[in-house]
């Protein structure tokens, strides 16, 4: 009885002070927000008491070992009580310089130096920074200030890193934005907004990349950005081809080409970076989420090192960039993903789950499961023939009855997406699979569909 009087006095405190963030406010007050109290591994318990399996570290896909890690705990702990601060130009704490090297190390060759934030979107503004700060400097593209990014992509909430977005309606919500930023369509798969051939549609994602440098100037573009596999209606693989090209491209214009790993960085596709997939060194790649794991706010960008030492003052500083906090959380995450070899592991265990997923295309809605490493998506459809969508509200009240059932799994617009921990055991994937099944056959039952 206590415990039920407690639920609705937080929750009713939640809506008097407690703004919340993307959700609409409408479906917050007729399901009530999901309040967290604890979590243990891949489980997490919500105030009432309820314990669900966690498929999607926590909506954001960052807590990527779990919960209730002590070790990376006790390391933020032991660092805070050290030093918890160093300043953030000339001082350094000794702890951002130790993640700069270990991070080096496992960079594609050439990537050397570090530049830390306090989030993914901090990191992205870094880039954008970066990409218009050298080329004033070494002169060749005096001018260059342009950034190019695709349709449907997230970069982040900060109003560069908003600019280059194009997904959830942040941009226009709060629009205007920053100047010098343009969109090219994006290679995601199953169904393209021209209704291309798909492979024709592809081959047109990269054709224009090179028709929007020239149409916007190349001496006016610094950058081009994405995200290795993109997050956009749920894990979306691009051909084998599209990051080789884009880099022929980048390097004909002397763009510089800027890999979002916010999501995919630290284990997330089964490499320690996503452009390893296709052997693609990038001039800058953007990282945050599971740099720790979740523990500790931090992000940042690696550049290469011909790049990073062009620069002769880089004209940004933040307060708390390379916190020794995070950067001892990072070092942590790091250690614990070698010497447990959580990136082979998700790497085996994610061709495993995406196996097990590929019986749901036998349903009449689901249109496309596919993935890469510990990161699938279940692509809905009303009509296999045409590719369809199936309504986001049908989808969404797949994603809901899935978390009736136990299980969270993330709603994005036509899909439903996984990102389990890497920590995940193939029973926690075996039961997803389960439930997403018995959740979408109960609701085309209930709905007619199919
Ligand atoms: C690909 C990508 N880039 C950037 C960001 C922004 O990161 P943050 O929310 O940490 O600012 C996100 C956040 O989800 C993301 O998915």
């Amino acid at each position: 009885m206590e415990h039920g009087r407690n639920i609705g006095a937080l929750a009713s405190d939640a809506m008097d002070h407690y703004m919340f963030s993307l959700a609409k406010m409408e479906d917050i007050r007729r399901d009530g927000p999901m309040i967290f109290t604890d979590g243990k591994g891949l489980e997490v318990k919500d105030v009432a008491g309820k314990t669900y399996l966690d498929m999607m570290s926590m909506q954001t896909r960052a807590t990527s070992l779990g919960f209730a890690n002590e070790e990376i705990a006790r390391a933020i702990y032991d660092q805070l009580c050290k030093l918890h601060y160093a300043g953030c130009m000339s001082f350094v704490a000794d702890s951002a310089i130790r993640l700069s090297v270990e991070i080096a190390k496992r960079t594609p060759k050439g990537m050397t130096h570090c530049v830390y934030g306090g989030s993914g979107s901090e990191a992205n503004e870094l880039a954008f920074k970066i990409a218009k700060q050298y080329h004033r400097h070494v002169g060749r593209k005096p001018h260059a200030h342009k950034i190019i990014a695709r349709w449907d992509a997230y970069h982040g909430a900060t109003m560069g890193a908003q600019a280059a977005t194009d997904s959830l309606g942040t941009r226009h919500g709060n629009e205007p934005g920053v100047p010098g930023y343009s969109h090219i369509p994006a290679p995601i798969g199953y169904r393209n907004p021209f209704g291309m051939e798909q492979r024709k549609y592809y081959d047109f994602c990269i054709d224009y990349l090179e028709q929007q440098i020239l149409h916007e100037g190349p001496d006016y573009v610094a950058g081009f950005i994405g995200e290795p596999v993109m997050q956009t209606f749920g894990a979306q693989v691009p051909p084998d081809d599209y990051w080789p090209r884009v880099r022929e491209i980048c390097d004909k214009y002397n763009v510089l080409l800027i890999a979002d790993e916010v999501i995919c960085g630290f284990g997330r596709t089964g490499k320690w970076f996503a452009m390893e997939h296709w052997g693609v060194v990038p001039d800058v790649i953007t990282f945050a989420k599971a740099v720790t794991s979740g523990y500790f706010p931090l992000g940042g960008a690696i550049v290469k090192k011909e790049i990073a030492e062009a620069i002769p003052q880089f004209l940004h500083v933040q307060t708390y960039q390379g916190h020794p906090g995070g950067c001892a959380a990072a070092l942590k995450t790091i250690e614990i993903l070698e010497r447990d070899k959580l990136i082979e592991k998700g790497r085996v265990n994610g061709e495993y789950f995406l196996k097990k997923m590929k019986r749901l295309e036998n349903l009449a809605v689901v249109g496309e499961t596919r993935g890469l490493g510990m990161w699938t998506a279940i692509d809905f459809t009303s009509d296999k023939r045409t590719r369809k969508v199936l309504a986001p509200a049908h989808v969404g009240k797949i994603a809901k009855r899935m978390r009736e059932l136990g299980v969270l799994g993330g709603h994005t617009v036509y899909g439903i997406e996984f990102a389990p921990g890497l920590i995940a055991t193939q029973p926690q994937l075996d039961r997803c699979v389960d439930v997403a099944e018995q959740a979408i056959k109960e609701v085309s039952k209930e709905e007619g569909l199919g």
